[in-house]
């Protein structure tokens, strides 16, 4: 008995007992039998499933052994981190497919401070500062929406002509993408999803992407990347590049994923997220009004756009910047009779589709600027969530466990046994 399972609850040993005993078999062979017929049970359940899902994740190799059967629209009870982790959009986008966080790191003290009375949690601070001491607890999918810069491709070729190999730690030595890269050369999470702005895949003459998209590569993953505008979703024009990855030892090596299809529908509108009777501090002066009209036109008589912009209250809104708080000058909301107004902080909440319960301004505990800053380098919730239940169909495919403790991933492919051998050995010790 204690060979097939240990320390059974009480109430359920005393019941095998009891039944074994009343139907004359050994206690073995009894929960073998029921194993065996669970085991059937699962397998037609899989057959089901299988039949409606687009593949099989392992289709030259095995099933996955005693994998939990769900169906496909549950969330997935995964577990995450959230790097460079600002305010913790993306957190909230995984959170609404299931994710758990476990681990957040953040370095500007504002935004720690949101973070923290928003989700219930202090994020530890530089990435550059925790990557090696190990404090990073396994997880499944690492999540990161990281600043950009340019890497130096001088010592790499330096290197390659003295004919050293020169891997990711030579080619992005210095960023902050570095730091990434070794944080998931450690831990080997088996998805991967990053985000960042759109030019990052023309950033430094394609130079940058070439060296992120290449070193995601040769850590293992299989690369998939798109530009989504969150227009789609909020009233605001925003597009970012949304790079998943998926470990080809957990996931073969062509996953079958695909960025979320456009949703259908009327696009949202500026004028249902703007509140009636704002605050006049919110309102222009004369003289920043007067200044940003001589500018906008000075630019448009050299012929180019850079200017302040009136939004259309029908439509969606430039991007909001981190800069927002200086003069507001990419989103005026137009008012009959004044000058136009800024967007009050809560309407900047808004427009990046942050919940209405997290945006009271009484929960708002840093400066209108810090506020404006932070939703500026905030990615859409709803956009991360659209990507997210993307992944979740994918990953649904290599769990080994739902318990929600610690990681329900397999983490690398291992040598499974077969099913048929699991049954073999089943019918070998079926009771009599
Ligand atoms: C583009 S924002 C990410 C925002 C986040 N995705 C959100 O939804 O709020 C990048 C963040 O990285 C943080 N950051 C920059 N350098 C960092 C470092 N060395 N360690 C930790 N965080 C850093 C910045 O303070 C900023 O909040």
């Amino acid at each position: 008995m204690h060979e097939v399972v240990r320390d059974l609850p009480e109430d359920i040993q005393s019941r095998l007992t009891q039944l074994a005993v009343r139907m004359g078999v050994g206690e073995e062979d009894l929960l073998l039998s029921f194993l065996h017929d669970a085991l059937d049970e699962t397998e037609a359940v899989a057959m089901k499933y299988a039949q409606s899902a687009p593949r099989l994740l392992f289709p030259d190799d095995e099933v996955l052994e005693a994998a939990p059967v769900m169906p496909p629209d549950t969330n997935l009870p995964f577990s995450f981190i959230d790097l460079f982790s600002g305010i913790g959009g993306l957190r909230l986008g995984l959170e609404a497919v299931g994710g758990r966080c476990v681990f957040s790191c953040e370095r500007d003290k504002y935004a720690q401070k949101t973070y923290e009375s928003w989700h219930g949690e202090n994020p530890a601070g530089d990435v550059t500062e925790i990557s090696t001491k190990g404090i990073i607890p396994d997880h499944d999918l690492l999540a990161a929406g990281f600043p950009c810069q340019p890497f130096s491709i001088a010592g790499v070729s330096k290197k390659n002509s003295l004919g050293r190999a020169h891997g990711f730690k030579d080619r992005t030595q210095g960023t902050l993408f570095f730091h990434l890269a070794e944080i998931i050369d450690r831990k080997q999470p088996p998805v991967v999803l990053l985000e960042n702005v759109k030019n990052l895949r023309s950033h430094d003459k394609g130079q940058t992407w070439q060296t992120i998209s290449g070193t995601l590569q040769e850590l293992g993953y299989a690369v998939f990347d798109k530009i989504i505008d969150a227009a789609d979703y909020v009233p605001q024009h925003r597009e970012r590049v949304f790079i998943v990855c998926f470990r080809k030892d957990v996931f073969g090596d062509a996953p079958h994923f695909g960025f979320p299809a456009t949703p259908e529908g009327p696009k949202p509108k500026l004028r249902d997220i703007l509140d009636k009777g704002v605050d006049d501090k919110y309102t222009l002066s004369d003289k920043l009004w007067n200044y940003l009209q001589e500018y906008a036109e000075k630019h448009r008589r050299k012929g180019n756009g850079f200017g302040c912009s009136i939004a259309k209250l029908s439509g969606s809104t430039r991007t909001l910047s981190a800069r927002y708080h200086k003069d507001g000058s990419e989103i005026l909301i137009p008012q009959r009779g004044k000058n136009p107004r800024r967007l009050t902080p809560r309407e900047a909440g808004r427009l990046m589709g942050f919940p209405e319960k997290l945006l009271d301004p009484k929960n708002q505990i840093v400066s209108d600027t810090q506020a404006y800053r932070q939703f500026g380098n905030a990615v859409v919730p709803s956009v991360v969530e659209a990507v997210a239940r993307q992944i979740v169909t994918v990953m649904r495919e290599a769990v080994v466990s739902t318990s929600g403790n610690g990681c329900i991933l397999k983490a690398k492919k291992k040598r499974r046994r077969r099913p048929e051998m699991v049954t073999e050995q089943l019918a070998r010790r079926k009771p009599r």
